[in-house]
């Protein structure tokens, strides 16, 4: 039997054709991806997992259902929330469950069994109150705090409209926004937050000092088996966790904004993070719908910032050098290589486009590219004179009082995109 890595799983649950289940199914699934089940790179396999005492049998199906091994999974790591019979079927990176038989629980939170159960939220700005969303929608407790107590009175005015949004296009796992908004609530202290939690999420500006103290105070006060992870943006962990005595529990976990919409969070551990915080955070990442990016060690910039400057710079050359309108540049990304790029990253889109794979890719094509990256060395400011051009054309496409309404405009088109991508992911299952 394979195993399947809990990186390699995103879950949903709710598919036409069975009685779904509101709320937990997905905290079911994060167990199994644990566990490792029955699964091929193509083609969908299922397992029943029956209470049984304080046994569960475990038993792997086959394509269509038929049982093709058996076997006994440790007691306690399916949710009690699982009565009678699950079906579970995988595909990949996809695991999609009907819940044949099964009480309801709407309300029902992530299991004392889970991987997290709690978590608290240390500064409630854009990006805190993003994780929030999806950390609630996971089914795990959210605690907010913030030094600055409007931001989070902002930060649940902002979680309830978007609830609603994603409901709307069925990006809550089939939840109700009534029942996230009741896994989150605001703490008046520090201490507060982080009484219960086993995950903290650090998200105060990007300024290393403040990060440093706020850290210091975070390792002073959060319960011993609790990991603390930050959503910098580009500060390396290494320079803001050295000091600390649990500073082994420290990483770096990185969003994209916003999280609750793109799945993908890069986690950067420095030279003393332990591999058991790495891993428990990548369990929790997943089983929150997530897609970690595991670094083996810290680098400025980390992956998805490296990757994206290399291209903004390239983009700004262009126009700089007056070899294309800042129009034209867009237009080759949005309706060229983006599309392939929503679906697969750079090394796959290589592998597909060679008849004989990455090899022959690279062996035939590395010389059309060879050459322009001596070209490409010279750095350009983004804020000297081609800014002028760019912002010119910018503002030309979009006055500067139609920047909220387009952003809003963005957030409906990726919440369009990622249930795309999810329906997709379902379809390739065959469930
Ligand atoms: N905005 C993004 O697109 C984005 C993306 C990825 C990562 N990040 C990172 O996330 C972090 C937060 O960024 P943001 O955009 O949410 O900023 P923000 O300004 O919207 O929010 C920061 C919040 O921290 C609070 N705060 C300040 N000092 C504090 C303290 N000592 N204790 C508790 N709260 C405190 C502020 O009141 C504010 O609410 C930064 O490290 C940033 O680099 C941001």
């Amino acid at each position: 039997m394979n195993k399947i890595r809990g990186d390699d799983v995103t879950a949903t649950c709710g598919k036409p054709g069975g009685n779904t289940i509101d709320g937990y199914v997905e905290a079911a699934f994060c167990h199994v991806a644990d566990l490792g089940m029955g699964m091929g790179m193509k083609g969908s396999y299922g397992a029943l997992f029956k209470a049984e005492g304080n046994k569960h049998e475990f038993r792997p199906l086959g394509k269509h259902g038929a049982p093709v091994a058996g076997g006994y999974i440790s007691p306690n790591r399916i949710l009690w929330d699982v009565e009678g019979l699950a079906h579970f079927s995988c595909h990949r990176s996809f695991i999609a469950a009907n819940v044949l038989s099964s009480s309801h629980h709407p309300e029902c939170k992530m299991t004392a069994d889970h991987p997290v159960t709690d978590t608290a939220i240390i500064g409630s700005g854009f990006i805190g109150r993003a994780w929030a969303i999806s950390f609630a929608r996971a089914g795990a407790r959210v605690r907010l705090w913030d030094q600055a107590a409007d931001q989070t009175a902002g930060a649940l005015a902002y979680i309830e409209g978007v609830l609603e949004d994603l409901a709307r296009t069925d990006l809550l796992n089939g939840k109700t926004p009534a029942s996230v908004m009741s896994l989150i609530s605001v703490a008046s202290s520090m201490a507060e937050a982080l009484a219960e939690a086993t995950y903290v999420q650090e998200n105060t500006p990007e300024v290393l000092t403040t990060k440093k103290m706020v850290f210091e105070a975070l390792d002073g006060a959060a319960r011993a088996d609790a990991i603390l992870a930050s959503s910098t943006s580009a500060l390396l962990p290494s320079r803001f966790t050295e000091h600390l005595k649990g500073r082994s529990r420290c990483v770096v976990v990185h969003p994209i904004n916003p999280p609750y919409l793109i799945p993908a969070a890069e986690i950067v551990p420095s030279p003393w993070t332990s591999l058991e915080t790495v891993e428990r955070a990548r369990r929790f990442l997943v089983a929150a719908g997530h897609a970690p990016l595991v670094m083996k060690r810290e680098l400025d910039g980390f992956i998805m910032n490296r990757m994206q400057g290399a291209l903004m710079e390239e983009a700004f050359r262009l126009v700089a050098d007056g070899y294309a309108s800042v129009e034209d540049i867009d237009t080759g990304i949005r309706d060229g290589l983006a599309l392939r790029w929503s679906f697969m990253g750079p090394f796959e889109t290589m592998d597909l486009n060679a008849p004989g794979g990455v090899r022959d890719y690279a062996e035939r094509y590395q010389g059309i590219y060879e050459n322009l990256f001596s070209q490409m060395q010279r750095r350009v400011d983004w804020t000297g004179e081609v800014m002028n051009v760019v912002e010119a054309e910018r503002r030309a496409l979009l006055p500067a009082e139609h920047l909220q309404k387009r952003q809003v405009w963005r957030d409906k088109r990726l919440m369009a995109l990622l249930a795309h991508k999810r329906g997709q992911a379902a379809n390739e299952t065959g469930s």
